[in-house]
């Protein structure tokens, strides 16, 4: 494959005929996923949602790199995850913030650059411009404790941006937040995937958010995890959850699950 190809591909993701199963307590492994295919092209902003147990976070898992299937593969950038090796242009943000409390913001956005050799001005430097991406660059000496909850989710997004991923996995990333605060993180996160074309997959349990952020909507079963259907949200943007078609779209979609 060609240099070209490489970076037209930087960002997709698929997901081939994946199964997982997790040992339990009686002895006998319990079925999580079965059989999932999905095709998530590259820049595409993806909704998973599901009844509580059907195996989303372990589908992110898995995507992440941090769980191995038992069934099936991979494939990050057009490369089989078994040969890839770019696992930095994947970022992964969980649903409860995990930031150091004994670290102010910018500390804990650095954090995420600290594996590598970067030299510690440049790591700053870069902790600085992801925290004026999330609008919080005059609080990058403020400790979490003395942030809002909103304030925090910006940092756990800026430190997941710092090293600029090309891929974007969210775990029910805003569902701690009261409904403006979740409004006022949707617009952020849409402006910045506008301004640095990440791939982003989010799973949530909030239809409204999955339509007004999604491209589309994988909805899945449970016992064992499977992909029931998926909807293509074709709303024009920027999209406004008290919006007649939007509120139609959420409708529709809650039909499906
Ligand atoms: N490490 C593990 N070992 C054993 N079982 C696990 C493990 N991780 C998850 N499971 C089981 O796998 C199933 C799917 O879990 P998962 O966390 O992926 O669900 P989920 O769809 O994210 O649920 P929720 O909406 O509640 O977050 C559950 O039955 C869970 O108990
Ligand atoms: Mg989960």
């Amino acid at each position: 494959m060609n240099a070209a190809a490489v970076a037209a591909d930087a960002g997709a993701i698929t997901v081939r005929g994946v199964s997982k199963w997790f040992s339990t307590a009686e002895g006998t492994p319990l079925q999580v996923l079965d059989n999932i295919d999905l095709t998530i092209a590259a820049q595409a902003i993806v909704a998973i949602i599901g009844a509580s147990g059907c195996g989303k976070s372990t589908l992110l898992n898995i995507i992440s790199g941090l769980v191995t299937p038992e069934r099936g593969d991979i494939i990050l950038n057009g490369i089989p995850a078994r040969n890839f090796s770019d696992w930095r242009s994947i970022s992964y943000m969980f649903q409860e913030d995990r930031l150091l409390p004994w670290r102010t913001a910018l500390r804990n956005v650095e954090f995420s650059l600290e594996a590598g050799s970067m030299p510690r001005a440049e790591r700053e430097a870069r902790a600085r411009d992801a925290l004026k991406l999330v609008g919080l660059e005059s609080f990058a000496d403020a400790f979490p404790y003395q942030l809002s909850g909103g304030m925090r989710s910006r940092v756990a997004l800026a430190r997941s941006l710092v090293q600029e991923p090309c891929i974007l996995l969210m775990d029910e990333p805003f569902s701690r937040l009261d409904a403006l605060t979740r409004a006022q993180m949707h617009e952020e996160l849409l402006r910045i995937q506008q301004l640095k074309r990440m791939t982003i997959v989010f799973v949530t349990h909030d239809v409204e958010e999955a339509v007004v952020l999604a491209d589309r909507v994988v909805i899945m079963a449970p016992r064992p995890g499977r992909i029931r259907d998926t909807a293509t949200i074709a709303l024009a943007r920027p999209r406004d959850a008290t919006e007649a078609a939007t509120a139609r779209q959420a409708h529709e979609l809650k039909s499906l699950i």
